[in-house]
This record gives structure tokens, C-alpha cells and sequence, in this order.
């Protein structure tokens, strides 16, 4: 096999209570790249769609993450890797992370496979700091891996694919507004109130909890954010409307989805979330911008091959 063309989904970052350590993967969104395995041994990126991207290997993501990867196999194989980008860079809905987990992938399955996917994931990681200036792995592991994940710990790096209820699903606000990781993370700081860790780490537990025991009700009661969403909500205009629409909606929480400017409502049902989805869009459009609306189930599988 000397080519592959595989679908990288879209993932939701932090889901209110874990910020930086949960994460999962959309069924119906994300970006398709083909990767062929070339005669010479250099990374070229190409793009056929989407917003502009760089593609100076050295400055893409999927380039950082294929390079890193292919300096620690020891290969001096070339691969051209083509990007259709139909996540929009700095969405929050983990742009970077596609580009960076497929560019892996995709050259791991070119390779005959000599690493697991729990392998590739500092490589990913490597390419998806080079956008958000930071190590975290709640998009490139969902990405990988698909469904929903917890990364209990970064050194080492410790990922663990979590059990959930088959009938969540989500409504996806995405503004046109770009907001970049590294700035929205300098917006939080480095210090929290003891307090606020409590409630935070009592809501992730709790979560993790309702996950396992599809306990809807334990779900919606831990989706909340102490720690990041009163520190960025005011970057996305229309915020408290919407929440207030999703929940009196009946969606199970709502939230910023990674650093923004996106946000979900977690929903029983992918008929609700469409509900969910179209009450949200009535209540931002009076903000007079630009966006889209996704609503998708969870996709177990992360990245695979498409025909
Ligand atoms: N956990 C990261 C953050 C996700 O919130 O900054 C970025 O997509």
C-alpha cells in the first residue's frame, strides 16, 4: 500500500468539568486527507479545500507531527500528504488535532504499522503544540482513538477510552470568529481557588461516574465548568443566551468546546440534538455573525480509512 485516504473527525475538547484531560470524537464532521508514500524522502503538503493553511511542512502540523514521527522510526521515507480542511482552523473543534493525529496515522498504516495509535500520540501531540503554543492531548486522543477519552495523566502520557451511553449526542455552534488556543489559555492563568478545584474535580469524577453507569441525570449535573468557561465565555458572544435556550431545551449541559469560539449542548438522542441545534441557531443569530451548526453522535472508531 503506497496511498491512503482516511477521514479525520472533528473532536469536543474539555466538555465543561475537564479541561485539558477529556475529550471525543463527532461522527459527521471533520477533514479528509489522502497520504501517499513518495520516491523521494521528503513532506510535502498539498491542500484541496478549506480555509488557507501553511504549507511549509515545517510550519503545518501535520508536517511537525509526520516529521517527528518519521525522526523517531529512524525513516528516511517522503510522503505528500493532501488536506481537504473542512474543520476551520480555530474553530474549537479540533482543527489542528485532525491535521496533526491523521498526518500520523495515516503514515503509521503507510509504514506496515510499527507503532499503536496510543504510540503516535506525542508525535500528534508535537504538531498540535506548534498551534496552541501548549502540550495537550483532550483533541489528538479522541482523534486517534475515537469515542470519548480521559487523559488521566501527561508524564507519562496515560489516555483511557472511557464507556458512555450510545445515545449521546451533540448540537455544535460554531461563530466565525477565530480564537486562538494559545491566547484563550492565557486568559485562564496558572492558579485556581481551592474551591473551585473541588467543585471541579467532584463534577469530573462525577461525569466519568454517569459515563460508566449511563446515568443521564449524574451526566448533566457534573457539566460544570469552574475553572475555564467564566474566564472565556465573554469571548463568544451570545454565550448566556444560548446556554439558557439548550438547557431550558432539555439538552444534559452546555458548553464551551475547547477554547471556543464553538459551543456544544450534550444531548440524549441525536433527535434532540438536532432540537437543541435549532433553538441555539435561533438564539444566536441575532448576534448578526456568520455560522454553522453540527449536530452528530459520537464516533467510537477516531480516525479511519475511507474509500
Ligand atoms: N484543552 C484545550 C484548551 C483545548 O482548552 O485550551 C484546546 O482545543
Amino acid at each position: 500500500m503506497d496511498k491512503i485516504k482516511i477521514f479525520c473527525p472533528a473532536t469536543v475538547s474539555n466538555l465543561s468539568c475537564g479541561f485539558d484531560v477529556l475529550g471525543l470524537a463527532l461522527e459527521q464532521v471533520g477533514d479528509e486527507m489522502i497520504i501517499r508514500k513518495t520516491s523521494g524522502n521528503q513532506l510535502t503538503i498539498r491542500q484541496t479545500e478549506g480555509p488557507e493553511i501553511p504549507l511549509d511542512p515545517a510550519n503545518n502540523v501535520a508536517g511537525v507531527s509526520a516529521r517527528s514521527l518519521l525522526d523517531h522510526l529512524g525513516s528516511e521515507d517522503g510522503f505528500d500528504i493532501e488536506i481537504a480542511k473542512r474543520i476551520k482552523p480555530g474553530s474549537g473543534i479540533g482543527s489542528s488535532a485532525a491535521s496533526a493525529a491523521g498526518a500520523v496515522w495515516g503514515i503509521n498504516q503507510l509504514l506496515g504499522a510499527p507503532l499503536t495509535t496510543k504510540e503516535l500520540l506525542p508525535h500528534a501531540m508535537t504538531g498540535e503544540a506548534i498551534a496552541s503554543d501548549a502540550w495537550h492531548a483532550d483533541n489528538v486522543a479522541p482523534c486517534l482513538m475515537g469515542g470519548f477519552v480521559l487523559i488521566r495523566g501527561y508524564d507519562p502520557i496515560d489516555v483511557i477510552q472511557l464507556s458512555f451511553p450510545k445515545d449521546l449526542a451533540l448540537a455544535i455552534i460554531h461563530p466565525h470568529l477565530e480564537i486562538k488556543t494559545a491566547e484563550s489559555r492565557t486568559l485562564i492563568g496558572d492558579k485556581i481557588p481551592l474551591k473551585n478545584a473541588v467543585a471541579q474535580w467532584g463534577n469530573l469524577g462525577g461525569l466519568i461516574a454517569g459515563l460508566a453507569s449511563g446515568d443521564h441525570d449524574l451526566i448533566s449535573r457534573s457539566l460544570v465548568d469552574h475553572v475555564a468557561e467564566p474566564k472565556r465565555k465573554h469571548q463568544i458572544p451570545g454565550f448566556e443566551e444560548m446556554k439558557t435556550e439548550a438547557i431550558t431545551s432539555g439538552a444534559l449541559g452546555f458548553g464551551i468546546s475547547g477554547s471556543g469560539p464553538s459551543v456544544f449542548a450534550l444531548c440524549r438522542g441525536i433527535t434532540k440534538a438536532e432540537e437543541v441545534g435549532q433553538k441555539l441557531a435561533d438564539a444566536f443569530t441575532p448576534q448578526g455573525i456568520a455560522f454553522d451548526l453540527y449536530c452528530s453522535r459520537i464516533h467510537s472508531e477516531g480516525i479511519r480509512i475511507i474509500p
